[in-house]
């Protein structure tokens, strides 16, 4: 059982897709998520439907996030985002996995539910037996009084606006940035400093336009997405940051190209993976310029040395890759926002020349309400 699919009621705007339409609106949808809450006079944001005033949040040990899916991967970075700026250790878990396997429910740990729909079963039913258990659960939630928005003892909006194609793309992105806010509250009811507070408010508000740029880079992507569209399989690798972007990105071309794809964290490559690269295995490889550049690009190395094809996505071009997408820099907490932008047209144009059902892929709904 699934919600019907309501395309009927959203007009496409000349896009031939649903989704093509919904890369096209992350500028202003990134813009919706910040609108009205960031506050330069403390160099945080406000977020009103929070209900945690700030002694609670000071008394937060954990912090652990549930969603499946994309709002899986988006949780996975939100828990990075919350861990670097707050300073508070925080986990994403599939939701589906969580239910089932007796979890300690902790007092001290803040639990986040992430759902686009809001009508996720998996998610609703973990948040009714958190609360059951007296736990404190926010929702991360881009459907207004959705079932899991209504569960919840508060949260953040998404505000991405409706989303129609099955796989979710400015839903996820809004998501991280929501993700994004909530860090950054509650990093400067700890230990952020107003400097970093200023940094990331900056890095923020940065963000639409440079979305903007990736987005002009459709072209370019889509030339790479015909060169790799024959392939059976794909390798999608990252690093701390950028592990849950390439996890997302091999879930969007797997949804809706059906090729198989797999990611896994850059540092893993040695210890298993290594085995199957061959010319015939692509792989897409996330290289932000951070601390972490040189190791990536040994991961480069040691895939070129077995003939590997590379597609880096970085801020500058890599000598080892046959192809690298060069993104705009941003704050390295944001980067991981902006990187997986050109990987949603990648897959798109991949499907596309491979004659798919964009929109509708099979086997898939766009919200699964039920076990
Ligand atoms: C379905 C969709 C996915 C989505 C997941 C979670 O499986 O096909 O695209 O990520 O549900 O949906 P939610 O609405 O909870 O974010």
């Amino acid at each position: 059982e699934t919600v019907e699919w309501e395309a009927a009621s959203y007009d496409m705007g000349g896009h031939d897709t649903y989704m093509h339409k919904e890369i096209s609106e992350q500028p202003d949808a990134v813009d919706r998520v910040l609108r009205g809450r960031i506050d330069d006079r403390f160099s945080t944001v406000h977020l009103g439907g929070l209900n945690l005033d700030a002694r609670e949040a000071r008394t937060i040990r954990r912090i652990k996030i549930l969603g499946c899916g994309t709002s899986y991967h988006a949780g996975m970075i939100g828990a990075s985002l919350i861990e670097g700026m707050a300073r508070i250790p925080a986990d994403a878990e599939p939701a589906s996995e969580f239910r089932y396997r007796n979890p300690v429910v902790d007092p001290d740990t803040l639990y986040v539910a992430v759902s686009q729909s809001g009508e996720t079963y998996d998610v609703l039913a973990a948040v009714q037996e958190l609360k059951r258990k007296g736990a404190r659960v926010l929702g991360v939630v881009n459907v207004v009084g959705s079932a899991i928005a209504r569960e919840a003892d508060g949260g953040v909006y998404v505000h991405a606006g409706p989303e129609v194609c099955v796989v979710s793309t400015k839903c996820f992105t809004n998501t991280v940035v929501a993700f994004a806010l909530l860090a950054l509250h509650l990093g400067r009811i700890r230990d952020l400093s107003v400097t970093d507070g200023k940094r990331i408010i900056e890095g923020l508000r940065k963000l639409p336009e440079q979305i903007g740029e990736i987005l002009k880079l459709e072209d370019e992507i889509k030339e790479l997405a015909a060169a790799y569209a024959g392939a059976q399989s794909m390798m999608f690798i990252g690093r701390v940051r950028g592990y849950p972007v390439a996890l997302e990105a091999s879930l969007k071309l797997k949804e809706i190209s059906y090729i198989h794809a797999e990611a896994y964290p850059a540092s893993e490559l040695k210890h298993g993976p290594l085995a199957l690269i061959e010319p015939a295995l692509p792989t897409v490889a996330i290289v932000p310029d951070d601390d972490l550049l040189e190791k990536n690009r040994a991961a480069l190395e040691e895939i070129k040395a077995r003939s590997g094809r590379i597609l880096a996505v970085a801020h500058q071009e890599q000598e080892k890759a046959d192809h690298t997408i060069v993104v705009p820099k941003n704050e390295d907490e944001l980067d991981p926002i902006l990187m997986g932008i050109p990987l949603q047209l990648f897959a798109y144009h991949t499907a596309l020349a491979m004659g798919r059902d964009i929109d509708k892929p099979r086997n898939l709904a766009k919200s699964v309400t039920v076990e």
